[in-house]
């Protein structure tokens, strides 16, 4: 193998070398799957909402160049190598942060806990951290099973939170039956459908588990009253709600929380979790949270506080980026933009959705979460392979595979905007063409 000694880190060896490389040791279908794409890349450089590979999909063709709307299902929301982000990163590093140690008690985690507990809704003051959003899923059910004493867990069909135990049964049967056989007390009802979550919260289920808007069943919008009413039955059945943003919070939506008056200006629903994952290091260290009302700590720590522990949850170095993402974040110019966005994005896809409108259904979404639905599996796959060969990079929703799912930077500004569209326009015109 021949490496490219003048780099460290990127375009080391040829894209060919490393594909054998990740076929033999890391994935091999992965890799298939993408080069019966026509995609079998690698990501190299990436700057704002720009991502280039490291070689065009054939032997010494030049590198692609996409317009990140993936962002890793909402990862990158400031955008790749944020100059603010990169640099506290660096300053942190200087200062002698590192990851921390997860038994002794920590600066960090301290500032961020009290930053979390001014944001958050209500009450919500406490949180347990971890790594990976799945992670803070896990810690959620665990608490609420802690508390309640009780095992079960009720959840939306098509919903995902995560790959890890407790995040995995309240899952989807497609990422879950492989593993898992024996779920105890988890129970699946449709979204929005607030007579099946009656029925199904019995007086033996812990937790009530949803998201603000479910991504991977398809970018859905409950109707209004629908958060307010699951609280209510919470309420009177002892049950805990948990809340997972970790892809609509953090301003995805053009608000700080989707939950909470969010999305639902007259909801002001306060869940007794919520659980964050995804854009909280702004794509540079992982961290992700678990936050809660106070009243549910001692049925957790009181006896043994050392009984939920994580080596590399909120580490010192990701809390320091979390506290400056959520000043960015936060502030009402930023969710401001976000909206703006949000607005000028989806009526753009409205626009295209009239154009093409024998192949798509509806376009909805909040903010910069949104979600082209196709009339069928086929034109959304067709499409969205046209819309990367076009240059911007997208995907479907995985347990809803008619819908493409968007979800650029939240910086992103109105003149990418307006080539994201062109592009998408141009994508789903040659799609069109391909079927006549
Ligand atoms: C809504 C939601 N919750 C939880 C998770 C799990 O997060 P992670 O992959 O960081 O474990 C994901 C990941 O895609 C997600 O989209």
């Amino acid at each position: 193998m021949k490496g490219n000694p003048k780099k460290k880190f990127i375009g080391t060896f040829p894209q060919k070398e490393l594909l054998k490389l990740y076929m033999k040791h890391v994935n091999g279908p992965k890799v298939r799957f993408f080069k019966s794409l026509g995609l079998g890349v690698i990501p190299g450089e990436r700057e704002g909402v720009k991502m280039r590979t490291l070689e065009g999909s054939k032997p010494g063709e030049p590198p692609l160049e996409f317009l990140n709307c993936r962002t890793s299902g909402g990862v990158y929301n400031l955008g790749h190598q944020n100059p603010i982000i990169f640099q506290i990163f660096k300053d942190a590093l200087e200062e002698g942060l590192d990851i921390g140690d997860h038994i002794l008690l920590s600066e960090q985690r301290a500032l961020l806990g009290k930053k979390l507990a001014d944001l958050l809704p209500g009450d919500i003051s406490k949180t347990t951290f971890g790594v990976g959003g799945g992670e803070s899923i896990d810690c959620a059910i665990k608490f609420s099973r802690a508390y309640t004493k009780r095992k079960g867990c009720v959840s939306a069909i098509g919903g995902y939170h995560g790959h890890t135990g407790f995040a995995l049964a309240a899952g989807d049967p497609g990422f879950r039956d492989k593993f898992l056989w024996e779920l105890p007390g988890f129970k699946q009802v449709p979204f929005d459908d607030i007579d099946a979550m009656r029925r199904a919260v019995t007086n033996d289920i812990a937790c009530v588990i949803l998201e603000t808007i479910p991504a991977t069943a398809g970018i859905l919008i409950a109707s209004e009253g629908y958060f307010a009413e699951v609280r209510e039955i919470c309420d009177d059945t002892g049950t805990m709600m948990i809340i997972d943003e970790v892809q609509t919070g953090l301003g995805r939506t053009g608000h700080l929380w989707a939950i909470y008056g969010g999305i639902y200006p007259n909801e002001k629903v306060v869940p007794d979790f919520m659980v964050l994952g995804k854009g909280m290091t702004a794509g540079i260290y992982p961290l992700s949270t678990c936050s809660y009302k106070p009243f549910i700590e001692k049925a957790v720590y009181k006896d043994d506080p050392f009984i939920h522990i994580s080596t590399t949850g909120g580490s010192d170095i990701g809390c320091a980026i979390t506290l400056e993402m959520l000043k960015i974040q936060s502030d009402q110019k930023f969710l401001n933009h976000v909206k703006e966005m949000g607005r000028l994005f989806q009526n753009g896809l409205e626009g295209i959705k009239n154009e093409f409108s024998d192949l798509i259904k509806d376009v909805r979404g909040r903010g910069l979460m949104l979600g082209v639905e196709f009339y069928n599996e086929t034109d959304s796959q067709l499409a969205m392979l046209s819309i990367i060969k076009e240059g911007v990079l997208l995907d479907y929703c995985n347990n809803k595979k008619d819908t493409l799912k968007i979800l650029p930077p939240l910086i992103v500004q109105k003149h990418e905007l307006d080539e994201i569209l062109d592009r998408i326009n141009r994508g789903i015109s040659k799609l069109k063409k391909l079927r006549i």
